[in-house]
């Protein structure tokens, strides 16, 4: 993110593949009772949360399908992917993430669910995605900077979680909040943004099928500089709205402010949609640089996930609801 005042996709979807490295040192921790947390053991498909024999649950975990969700592009590099990052928290330098994340302790982890949703409480990671098959989602990411890459996320669905957690009626949004650790995360101390890092989604967006909750990327689990162990993907909007290293989700009646929006609301709107026709007040949006490639390709409307999420926006007036 450039800072202001310093300047058709179908497979199958049984097609399992090991996936070799998920969990198993949590698995190991887990069994030895360390890394537990205070949950409310929520169930789904017969599985148990914080309660599973060993065996059950690397079973559970052990694997993900390969989903219906592929641009048919080519992918970028893993070394890009996890190379070159936006990660404040550890710096503003594009490699400052890969730098310094490593300090990022990211197990145990837990997530807070608070506000309008009935099963409110802390969450290890296992709980909120262990239920769940994980599932390979290859995505468009496009940066508000103007660069873009394909990149083959695991997660799952964001809709399922948020199900089994039964938000109440008055919940309207859902907000995200970025861990803060002063002593690991060396770019806390530069006044860049106000942390923690706050993203937001209207309810209707955290519920479109293509939403990701992320927990690895290229089979294996995320590295801390992609925002491990669990972070939000949006296809569809500009790469800040994935808030990275999740540690709280409310469910909320009002939209949020998020962090972008504080820092600067005429250049980083609350909705945030890839919109080639809407300039960044500084730049064009018109056509992006995938890492990678030689030549500038042009940027699509909602990054060409529009058939699965222009009905969110029908109506509204996109230039005002940037
Ligand atoms: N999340 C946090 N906590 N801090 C950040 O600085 N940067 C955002 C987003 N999530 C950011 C964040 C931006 S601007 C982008 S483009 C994406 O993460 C980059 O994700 P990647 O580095 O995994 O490609």
């Amino acid at each position: 993110m450039l800072i202001k005042s310093r300047k058709n996709w179908q497979l199958s979807e049984n097609e399992a593949t090991p996936l070799s490295t998920y969990k198993t040192r949590r698995d190991v921790l887990r069994t030895m009772g360390i890394g537990a947390v205070a949950s409310v053991g929520i169930t789904s498909a017969g599985v148990a949360s914080g309660l599973l024999g060993l065996g059950e649950a690397r079973a559970e975990s052990l694997s993900y399908i390969k989903s219906a969700y592929d641009p048919n592009e080519a992918q970028t590099s893993h070394n890009a992917v996890t190379g070159y990052n936006n990660y404040y928290e550890f710096g503003t330098g594009k490699e400052d993430p890969a730098k310094y994340a490593h300090a990022l302790t990211t197990d145990p982890w837990v997530v807070e669910v608070a506000g309008e949703v009935k099963h409110t409480g802390s969450y290890s990671i296992e709980d909120l995605i262990r239920p769940h098959q994980l599932e390979e989602r290859i995505y468009r990411m496009r940066c508000v900077e103007a660069w873009s890459m394909v990149i083959p996320w695991l997660g799952v669905p964001l809709a399922d979680i948020i199900k089994r957690l039964e938000p109440t009626s008055r919940a309207k949004y859902v907000m995200f909040h970025t861990a803060v650790r002063h002593g690991e995360m060396p770019g806390i101390g530069r006044p860049v943004l106000s942390w923690p890092y706050v993203e937001g989604l209207r309810m209707d967006e955290a519920m479109n099928p293509l939403t990701l909750l992320s927990t690895g990327l290229y089979g294996e689990d995320l590295l801390p500089q992609n925002g491990a162990p669990i972070r939000l993907v949006v296809p569809w909007k500009y790469g800040f709205k994935g808030v990275k290293s999740i540690v709280k989700i409310s469910f909320v009646e009002e939209q949020p402010q998020t962090s972008w929006e504080k820092s600067a609301s005429d250049e980083y709107g609350f909705f945030a949609n890839v919109n080639p026709q809407v300039s960044h007040p500084r730049w064009s949006q018109a056509s992006e640089r995938r890492i990678g490639e030689f030549r500038r390709r042009p940027t699509l409307m909602y990054n060409g996930y529009g058939e699965e999420v222009a009905h969110l926006y029908s109506g509204m007036d996109l230039a005002k609801y940037y």
